[in-house]
């Protein structure tokens, strides 16, 4: 659906003494392939070069290498095509809206901007989607923010586009409005692919199917939660919890701090059987046993050290 290959993106600005121009590399020869229908994350630190990327993937800049490929279309030779099968929130999309216009009068306007000159249904549709009907007739000055990202969706949704590229789409709204935003695109945009920025670690790995780590314009790591997991340990962790400690002394890759067993195994099941053996021959008492995977953001952390 998405194909990127050797996109590069440089931009030059002066230095501090405001004399000598520098040359930041913001986007370095970067490689995707996202399938249709996924949901695809960008993570990284502040700078890495996410927001970059999704504005050229969705033609409002361009690229100085490389190449763009959407739905089949090219960003550079074809971006008309290519606007016409996206929708886009990318960078401070709330201030694109118009503050002095209601939502229902944003929504028409944009419609006419895209052409869409019979657009009273899918606006209404839209509307009542986002649950905006109380407020359609509101000013957009007096929206919320967590309204004001839901009118943004609803814009960019206005020709029921097949893609989605969403820059920080639940940055700064509060947790109900994420839960029912979150709950909506799971639901009714099911076929639909979307690439999705995010600092949100939760977020992403509620809502991605597979994730890139950006880390100074490069890609560091790629893969599916559960892969990037695996690479980081090659095994898992039980930990139990119990004031007898020394009884599991014995177990291969075992460590002991305090009141905490930790054991390394590649082979969860078996030291489970083991753990629980000793627990019923030795009769201890035990608090809490469970078992350990890495966090995404500990696989950041890794990432973005390298
Ligand atoms: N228009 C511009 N002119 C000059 N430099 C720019 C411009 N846009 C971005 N940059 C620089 O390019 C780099 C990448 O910025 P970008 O906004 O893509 O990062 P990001 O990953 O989206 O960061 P954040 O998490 O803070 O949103 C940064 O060093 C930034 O300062
Ligand atoms: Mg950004």
């Amino acid at each position: 659906m998405i194909i990127v290959d050797n996109l590069t993106k440089t931009f030059t600005r002066k230095n501090k003494k405001g004399k000598k121009k520098e040359r930041i590399v913001a986007v370095d020869h970067i490689n995707l392939k996202i399938n249709k229908g996924e949901i695809f994350g960008l993570i990284g630190p502040n700078g890495a070069g996410k927001t970059t990327t999704i504005k050229m993937l969705s033609t409002l800049i361009l690229p100085d290498e490389g190449s763009i490929s959407v739905n089949g279309y090219d960003v550079i030779k074809d971006a008309e095509k290519v606007r016409n099968n996206i929708g886009v929130l990318a960078g401070e999309f709330t201030r694109s809206l118009y503050w002095r216009l209601s939502g229902k009068q944003n929504l028409k306007f944009f419609a006419n901007l895209r052409n869409m000159w019979n657009a009273d249904k899918r606006i209404k549709e839209l509307i009542q989607l986002f649950g905006l009907k109380k407020q359609e007739n509101e000013l957009i000055m007096k929206y919320s923010t967590g309204m004001k990202h839901k009118l943004a969706l609803a814009v960019a949704l206005l020709n029921d586009p097949p893609i989605l590229f969403l820059d920080e789409p639940l940055t700064g709204i509060d947790p109900v409005t994420s839960f029912q935003l979150k709950k909506l695109i799971r639901n009714k945009f099911r076929d639909k692919t979307i690439v999705w920025a995010s600092h949100n670690l939760y977020e992403i790995e509620e809502m991605c199917d597979r994730i890139a780590l950006i880390n100074n314009g490069k890609i560091v790591l790629e893969g599916s939660p559960e892969e990037l997991k695996k690479k980081l340990w090659d095994y898992e962790k039980i930990v139990v919890i119990s004031n007898n400690t020394n009884a599991f002394i014995n177990i291969d890759g075992v460590e002991i701090k305090g009141n905490v067993v930790e054991i390394k195994t590649k082979d969860v099941t078996s030291t489970l059987l083991e753990v629980s053996d000793i627990v019923q021959k030795k009769n201890i008492k035990v608090e809490e046993i469970k078992t350990l995977r890495p966090t995404l953001e500990e696989i950041f952390m890794a990432g973005v050290k390298k």
